[in-house]
């Protein structure tokens, strides 16, 4: 495993194995435990957007393995490939530094950058997915829930990077995935078609968000307005009218369901002030999650 670019790319064992290494560091961190295995190593955070727990939890992962990295906002990089071109840059970075994450809008410059470097390439979120966050995710479910497999993720909302990253992980890990879209917002067929490959009938698709939350082991939602479509907006929150995930629908849904969000959150819109603080809201040890997948994620790849 070299890079770590869409989940869709890793094998069972690799992300099994990813999980495990998670699950252990966050033992022993917690523990007052360290692990220095990444000692005198720099990692480069090249980001065409912005962030705060991407950025964060990354920069304090490799700082808890003994080494360092360097955060380009967008300001620094601007649009990559825009000043030189993506091939160009990774070559360049491969001269200086031990590992790349970047997040950009073009999910192919993630992949332009990977087929260029000499050192790992890790997609801290693109248009098209966001693997680290879905990672987090089920480590946080399966912290929750116990096993993986055989549970059901609804998910209501837009067919968007998160949901598709979802997809895959679910697909991977054996649990049912669902995915509640307005019409028009679906994931795109090819995405879940590649997701049922692994698992069959593991993914699918509906315009009820009522039916999909039915035996739901967790209900995860995410923006209606992700970073770019900010013209869009006016159009898109009419659009997902009825597709809030609020007490009315969490009535529907298992009590003990648990509430999932991979924040930032609009509240009003895409979910309640109510469901975020709820009891059932796992919402924050999904973003802790993040740090602990990462360290996994970083000394695989980078030591
Ligand atoms: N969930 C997530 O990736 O958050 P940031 O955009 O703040 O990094
Ligand atoms: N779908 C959102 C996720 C943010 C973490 C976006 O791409 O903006």
């Amino acid at each position: 495993m070299k890079n770590f670019i869409s989940i869709s790319r890793c094998s069972v064992d690799e992300l099994c194995g990813l999980l495990e290494l998670s699950i252990e560091l966050k033992e022993l961190f917690k523990g007052g435990g360290r692990d220095i295995c990444l000692s005198g190593k720099v990692l480069a955070m090249l980001f065409e957007k912005t962030s705060l727990r991407t950025r964060i939890s990354f920069q304090v992962a490799m700082y808890d393995l003994g080494g360092t990295s360097l955060y380009l906002k967008p300001s620094d990089i601007g649009i990559i490939g825009k000043r030189e071109p993506a091939k160009d840059m990774a070559r360049v970075f491969s001269r200086y530094v031990d590992g790349i994450m970047a997040r950009t809008f073009a999910h192919d410059t993630i992949i332009e950058l990977a087929e260029y470097a000499d050192v790992p390439v890790i997609n801290a979120l693109s248009n098209w997915s966001h693997p680290c966050q879905a990672m987090a995710d089920l480590q946080t479910i399966k912290e929750h829930c116990g096993e993986l497999k055989g549970l059901k993720v609804a998910y209501i909302g837009d067919g968007n990077n998160v949901a598709r990253s979802l997809a895959f992980a679910c697909a991977k890990f054996d649990m049912k995935f669902v995915v509640a879209t307005p019409a028009g917002y679906e994931l795109d067929s090819e995405s879940i078609a590649r997701a049922n490959e692994v698992c069959p009938d593991c993914v699918s698709q509906t315009n009820d968000p009522v039916a999909a939350v039915a035996d739901a082991a967790a209900v995860y939602t995410d923006t209606w307005v992700s970073m770019g479509q900010e013209d869009e907006k006016e159009k898109r929150l009419r659009d997902f009218d009825g597709f809030q995930v609020n007490t009315a629908l969490m009535a529907k849904a298992p009590t003990d369901a648990k509430v999932m969000h991979c924040l930032p959150a609009y509240r009003g819109l895409e979910i309640t002030d109510e469901v975020v603080e709820c009891s059932n809201s796992v919402i924050f040890d999904q973003a802790e999650n993040r740090l602990h997948f990462q360290r996994a994620l970083l000394k695989k790849l980078l030591s």
